[in-house]
């Protein structure tokens, strides 16, 4: 009786093992579609914008002969670049870059089909940067201002991987919003001329201090006068 029940219970477990593995395997083929664009899309021709030029082959190499990727991290717009991203960002912020990207942690980011790569990203940092491609996709703080203008992580951070600690500073603001004297007499206020967010006895300020660029922006002059009337863009909470 004994025996029996044992040699049962190694029947059952055998079984399942051998269950498990095949189910295994199928997930893993599902994902190997699914991380090809192929998975998602049968037929591209129905997600790229209206007039676009036909496209043959059915992969990121299929976009890239044509929109050569900017590794260069100079300060200008991609519509390209914002609609890949945009389009594919998942609300959990949980979207796997390896759909396009090679990814090798510590080691090397690049684009699939392309030469060359940009940053060596841990896990961590890849983490970090999905989290702020989230905030960047759908928040109300300014770096959702700039995708909607076509500008991604390179615009501001330049060319490597934006990464923990790193920040911006002015002069890569004003390459696209300078120069200073000019934005300063965009804000001039109409009725009291000197209550100008950039230009007042502050003097030089980081950019940073009232435009936060990942989290809201608050104008620091209200820190002590309460009775200034000001306004900045992308001091919203995240969108709901
Ligand atoms: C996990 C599924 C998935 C994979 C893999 C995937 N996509 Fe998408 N893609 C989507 C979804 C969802 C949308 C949004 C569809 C919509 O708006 O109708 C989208 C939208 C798009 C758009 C339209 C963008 C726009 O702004 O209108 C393009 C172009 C596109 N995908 C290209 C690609 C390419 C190229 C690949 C492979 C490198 C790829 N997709 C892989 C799910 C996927
Ligand atoms: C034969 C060349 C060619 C190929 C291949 C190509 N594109 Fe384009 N694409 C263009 C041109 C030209 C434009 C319009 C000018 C521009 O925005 O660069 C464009 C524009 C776009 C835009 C719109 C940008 C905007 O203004 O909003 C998207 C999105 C896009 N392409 C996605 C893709 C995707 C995804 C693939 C690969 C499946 C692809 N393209 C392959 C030539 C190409
Ligand atoms: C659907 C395809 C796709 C997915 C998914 C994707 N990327 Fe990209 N990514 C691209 C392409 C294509 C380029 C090159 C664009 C160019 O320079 O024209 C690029 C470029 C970049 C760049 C540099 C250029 C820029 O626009 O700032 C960064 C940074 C980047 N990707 C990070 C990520 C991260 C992090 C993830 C995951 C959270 C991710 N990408 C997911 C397609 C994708
Ligand atoms: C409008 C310009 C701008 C854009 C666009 C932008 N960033 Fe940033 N980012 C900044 C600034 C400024 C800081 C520094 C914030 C600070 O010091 O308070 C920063 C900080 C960061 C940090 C460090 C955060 C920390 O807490 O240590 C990471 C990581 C980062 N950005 C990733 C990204 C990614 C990924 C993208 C694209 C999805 C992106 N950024 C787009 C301006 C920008
Ligand atoms: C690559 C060019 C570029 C860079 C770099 C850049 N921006 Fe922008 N920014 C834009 C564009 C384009 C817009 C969309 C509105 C417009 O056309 O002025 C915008 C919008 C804004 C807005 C909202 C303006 C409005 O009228 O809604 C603010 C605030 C802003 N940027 C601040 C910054 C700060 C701070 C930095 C540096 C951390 C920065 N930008 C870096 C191009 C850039
Ligand atoms: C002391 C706080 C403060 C600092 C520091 C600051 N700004 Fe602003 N910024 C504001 C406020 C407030 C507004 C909204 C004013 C308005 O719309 O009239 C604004 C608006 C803007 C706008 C939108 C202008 C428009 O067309 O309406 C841009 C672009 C901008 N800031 C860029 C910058 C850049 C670049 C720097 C750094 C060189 C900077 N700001 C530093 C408070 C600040
Ligand atoms: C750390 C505190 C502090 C911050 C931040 C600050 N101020 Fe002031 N400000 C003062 C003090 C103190 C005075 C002189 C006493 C007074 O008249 O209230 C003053 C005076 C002024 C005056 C002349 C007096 C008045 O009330 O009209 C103006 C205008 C002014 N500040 C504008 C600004 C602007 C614009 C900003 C943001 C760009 C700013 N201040 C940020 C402390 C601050």
């Amino acid at each position: 009786m004994k025996k029996i029940s044992l040699t049962l219970i190694l029947l059952f477990v055998s079984f399942t093992g051998s269950y498990f593995l095949v189910d295994d395997r199928k997930a893993e083929a599902a994902n190997q579609a699914k991380a090809s664009c192929q998975g998602c899309h049968a037929d591209f021709t129905k997600v790229l914008p209206k007039e676009h030029p036909p496209v043959t082959e059915n992969d990121l190499s299929a976009c890239t002969s044509c929109h050569t990727p900017e590794l260069a991290g100079k300060a200008v717009k991609n519509a390209f670049s914002r609609r890949m991203h945009l389009a594919h960002i998942l609300p959990s912020g949980k979207q796997d870059c390896t759909t396009c990207h090679i990814w090798v942690p510590g080691k090397s980011f690049g684009i699939k089909g392309v030469k060359g790569s940009l940053g060596t990203p841990s896990k961590e940092d890849v983490a970090m940067m999905q989290e702020i491609f989230a905030s960047w996709g759908a928040s109300n703080f300014t770096d959702n201002l700039h995708a909607k203008a076509n500008i991604g992580c390179t615009g501001c951070h330049g060319k490597t991987l934006p990464k923990a600690d790193d920040t911006v500073e002015n002069g890569r603001c004003l390459v696209c919003h300078g120069p200073m004297e000019k934005l300063a007499q965009k804000t001039e206020p109409k009725d009291f001329k000197d209550r100008n967010p950039h230009k007042s006895h502050l003097g030089d300020i980081a950019c940073k201090v009232c435009h936060g660029s990942h989290k809201a922006s608050k104008v620091y002059c209200l820190d002590c006068h309460k009775k200034f009337d000001m306004k900045i863009q992308g001091a919203g909470a995240t969108k709901q």
